[in-house]
């Protein structure tokens, strides 16, 4: 019989760590055909951004972790690379796990590719149109240097095959970061977050913000502000701030007038979810908090020009607002309305990805021949 592939998983963000958990368990549970080993880059280096995260989806200690930190982006990406390279020759896997879209999954997928190591991309296909966002750079170059494809929504197949991706590299498993939330609901629910935090069921907003074009622009970021004033005349607004944010109105001495605005250090996974069940709506410029309002049909309000997840607008409950802070003082009237709009849930936001995802590596000789 032939030795466990080997797959290497690579993570570095907060929101890494729920896409590629499910994955992980996944391919343990398939020790027969798999040996994982997680990989950690330390982008994101906080106990409230990453530590707790791995404690609360039982993902346990890296094997490795690379203690990267933060840096303009070209060092960032440049150190994860220098790290990882020597890894990768010692570990010498079969497979290359990257989920997302931040500095963690091109540099690792670069590597990986370089080696001629076989890559695959959690999460392929989502495109903004945006070549501003760090993000989108990071998902256009990871396509393109991945083997295996992995999406979550119908438009990614399309962007995919007209960039060139070959379609046999191309697999609809499912939404990995819904298997998470579906494994974790029954906890999300026991935790009575709203409760916890004072706060009354269907009587308030969660906000996370800490987009650069919106939290580095101290202009916009003040208007934001303002408008969370505004909403706190008709919900209480709870606000976890990511560090990006909280440096940035510290430094430009930006903060809410109302009492009814909290702003709260970083939550973890199951009281974040938590607040966002019993929320009357979302206000955010995050990437998968649009997935997750979908899912629980909590009303979402972006605050950006683009989503490289329109399928959230199409039939989930996410509107875009704009990168337009004035418009916030709109989101009590917009949540009433909301409420009449019909939602549904995409294909493969499930609960199953993950085992979907593993059977197609299963299945594909992963190690012998890359597609
Ligand atoms: C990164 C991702 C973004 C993702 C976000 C989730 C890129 C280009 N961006 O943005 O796509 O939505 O993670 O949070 O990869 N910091 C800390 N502690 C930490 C991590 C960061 O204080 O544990 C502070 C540092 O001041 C750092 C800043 O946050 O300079 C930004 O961190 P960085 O990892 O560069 O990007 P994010 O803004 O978190």
């Amino acid at each position: 019989m032939s030795s466990p592939r080997r797959v290497v998983s690579v993570v570095g963000t907060r929101p890494n760590f729920m896409k590629t958990a499910p994955v992980v368990a996944e391919l343990a549970r398939r020790r027969d055909l798999f040996e994982p080993v997680l990989v950690h880059t330390g982008q994101h280096y906080d106990d409230a951004m990453s530590q707790i995260f791995l404690e609360e989806l039982d993902i346990g200690a890296p094997d490795h972790f690379l203690d990267v930190g933060s840096g303009p982006h070209g060092a960032q990406t440049a150190r994860v690379m220098e790290r990882l390279e020597p890894l990768l020759q010692e570990l010498q896997p079969d497979l290359v796990l990257v989920p997302g879209d931040v500095n963690s999954t091109i540099a690792a997928a670069l590597t990986a590719a370089k080696l001629n190591i076989p890559v695959g991309h959690i999460e392929a296909g989502l495109r903004s149109w945006d070549r501003t966002m760090p993000e989108e750079i990071n998902r256009l170059l990871t396509d393109q240097i991945s083997d295996y494809l992995f999406t979550h929504s119908p438009e990614a197949r399309d962007n995919l095959l007209r960039e060139g991706r070959p379609a046999e590299a191309i697999h609809a498993v499912g939404n990995t970061m819904i298997d998470t939330l579906v494994a974790m609901r029954s906890r999300i629910e026991a935790l009575d977050a709203a409760g916890s935090h004072g706060l009354q069921d269907r009587h308030y907003v969660v906000v996370t913000l800490h987009r650069p074009a919106l939290v580095d622009s101290p202009h916009l970021l003040a208007q934001a502000i303002a408008g969370l004033d505004a909403i706190s005349q008709d919900l209480d607004v709870v606000f976890p701030v990511h560090p990006r944010t909280r440096a940035n109105m510290a430094a430009a001495a930006i903060a809410p007038a109302s009492q009814r605005v909290r702003l709260l250090d970083p939550l973890g996974y199951l009281d974040f979810l938590g607040l966002v069940s019993g929320a009357a709506g979302v206000l955010t410029d995050s990437g998968g908090i649009q997935e997750e309002t979908t899912y629980l049909g909590i009303p979402c309000f972006t605050l950006r020009d683009t989503t490289e997840r329109p399928v959230t607008v199409e039939y989930g409950t996410n509107t875009l607002l704009g990168l337009n802070p004035p418009r916030i003082g709109e989101v009590p009237a917009l949540i009433a309305a909301a409420r009449e709009r019909p939602a549904r849930v995409p294909e493969g936001w499930d609960g199953a990805a993950a085992e979907r995802l593993v059977n197609v590596l299963s299945q594909a000789a992963v190690g012998a021949a890359p597609v």
